[in-house]
């Protein structure tokens, strides 16, 4: 079949995962044919090193696709079909401070849950409404797929501010997940498990798993899940799973699976149902910001610029994952009208019927050229459903806040957080944002 070539924008050209995402374009050129690939980031510099490492993978292995890397937004967003985003507003040392400050007050410290992902995403929500208007300006018919965090908060906030923006926001850890689960089951790869989910982004629990034949694979990954959590012996090759922060993660599904063994839990809600246990166990003065900057980030820049000096890719380290495939399977679903289900970040809407219309949830979709349409989840239980309404009111409150400039809604927000224990915990630890955001977050009233 002969695919219409597409041009694609990498926002947040210099982000450690835009190598990998540039790895897994080039191997689906059969798939999901470039014509362009641009990248775009406001730090010329940072962007520069993983561009002019890209430059060189392009021109080794699929010479045809034009490659550009620019910080001018009319050069960016000007004749492109998707925009997949992945911006980090205030960096790494931004996201150490996220994570550092609630954990004085004994309160989980996290990139996208509790403080820290309220902090996050007020910096973020600005950065990712700023490409949405770029790409609306110069191309109005594209698609932005937007991985950038904490995307809850961001969905919200564009539903709320860009309503009709052809946006849609992602999350990788469902795939990530379902990849260890299909090692555990002995599956060949994720992509054979059919799946029924409900919830919000990183705060979600399966109901239903098969395989294509629609066997149902519930028993055997329960009794699993019940022993070791979520991981696998086969899990060893899983790059996520190399590091020893997030098998730790993987194993505490176990205990989340403890408190409701209808279903089979995100990793995530370890953070709202076992935060006294991730207090304990963290280490105030290095959290995972310190651990991604010492390895992630580290690793994939000294690859960059080992490629860029070298002038070859050849024998490179860099590897297109879960990550990558999820969002160029995406793209390829809304290009190619394949109408493949995917689970994506949306207004409820009814999906879940007893929940708000205007929540922001993460529930399978089926994907084509018409975009995405919900599968409807039915109604929850009472265990899911309060769990899942403090948290969107959490969300809200978060987007109140950033849009009224209301310290009162953000003290709310905090407040109403799982992960804080009480009113005063939760202005401490505000008051002490405030000053670590100054320089990002509007002036609070
Ligand atoms: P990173 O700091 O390495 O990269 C982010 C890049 O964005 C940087 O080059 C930075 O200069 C750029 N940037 C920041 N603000 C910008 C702005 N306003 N306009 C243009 N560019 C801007 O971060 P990373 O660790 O590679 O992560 C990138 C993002 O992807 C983060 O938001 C992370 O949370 C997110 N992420 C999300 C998922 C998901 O499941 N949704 C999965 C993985 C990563
Ligand atoms: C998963 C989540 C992302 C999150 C990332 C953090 O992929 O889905 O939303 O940003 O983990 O990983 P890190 O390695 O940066 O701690
Ligand atoms: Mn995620």
């Amino acid at each position: 079949m002969n695919l219409e070539k597409q041009s694609v924008v990498i926002a947040g050209g210099g982000s450690t995962y835009t190598a990998g995402i540039v790895m897994m374009l080039i191997e689906n050129q059969d798939k999901f044919p470039l014509r362009k690939l641009k990248f775009y980031d406001n730090d010329e510099e940072r962007q520069s090193v993983v561009a002019k490492a890209c430059e060189v993978i392009v021109k080794e292995r699929a010479p045809e696709i034009e490659f550009l890397a620019t910080t001018d937004p009319s050069e960016a967003f000007t004749d492109v079909d998707f925009v997949m985003a992945h911006i980090r507003v205030g960096g790494l040392s931004m996201r150490e401070k996220d994570e550092k400050i609630p954990l004085k007050y004994g309160v989980v410290g996290q990139e996208t849950c509790g403080p820290g992902g309220m902090a996050y995403g007020m910096r973020s929500i600005p950065g990712v409404i700023e490409l949405i208007d770029y790409m609306e300006k110069y191309s109005p018919e594209a698609w932005m797929l937007n991985y950038s965090n904490p995307a809850a908060i961001v969905a919200e906030a564009t539903r709320r501010m860009r309503p009709n923006a052809r946006i849609i926001n992602i999350c990788d850890m469902p795939v990530a997940i379902k990849k260890s689960i299909a090692d555990i089951l002995g599956l060949k790869s994720e992509s054979e498990i059919v799946d029924r989910y409900y919830g919000l982004n990183h705060f979600g629990w399966w109901t239903e798993m098969t395989d294509k034949q629609g066997n149902d694979l519930m028993p055997k990954l329960k009794e699993h899940v019940a022993k070791y959590g979520y991981a696998a012996a086969a899990s060893e090759g899983n790059p996520l799973l190399d590091e020893e922060s997030w098998m730790d993660t993987f194993k505490k599904a176990k205990d989340v699976y403890a408190v409701d063994p209808t279903t089979v839990p995100n990793t995530y809600l370890k953070y709202y149902l076992y935060p006294d246990y991730v207090v304990a166990h963290a280490d105030p003065n290095y959290t995972r910001a310190n651990e991604v900057m010492d390895n992630r980030e580290k690793n994939v820049f000294a690859e960059c610029e080992r490629i860029a000096a070298a002038q070859t890719a050849e024998d490179t380290t860099i590897e297109a994952g879960e990550h990558a495939e999820f969002i160029v399977q995406l793209a390829g679903a809304l290009a190619y009208n394949t109408y493949e289900r995917m689970l994506l970040i949306v207004k409820n809407e009814g999906a879940i019927a007893n929940l708000d219309d205007d929540a922001m949830v993460e529930v399978p979709c089926i994907v084509s050229k018409r975009g995405y349409e919900p599968l409807c989840m039915g109604k929850i239980p009472h265990f899911q459903k309060g769990m899942i309404e403090q948290q969107v009111a959490v969300e809200k409150l978060v987007v109140d806040a950033y849009e009224e400039k209301s310290y009162q809604k953000l003290w709310q927000a905090m407040t109403l957080s799982k992960t804080v224990p009480s009113a005063s915990v939760a202005k401490e630890i505000l008051d002490e944002m405030i000053e670590a955001n100054a320089s990002w977050w509007p002036a609070l009233k």
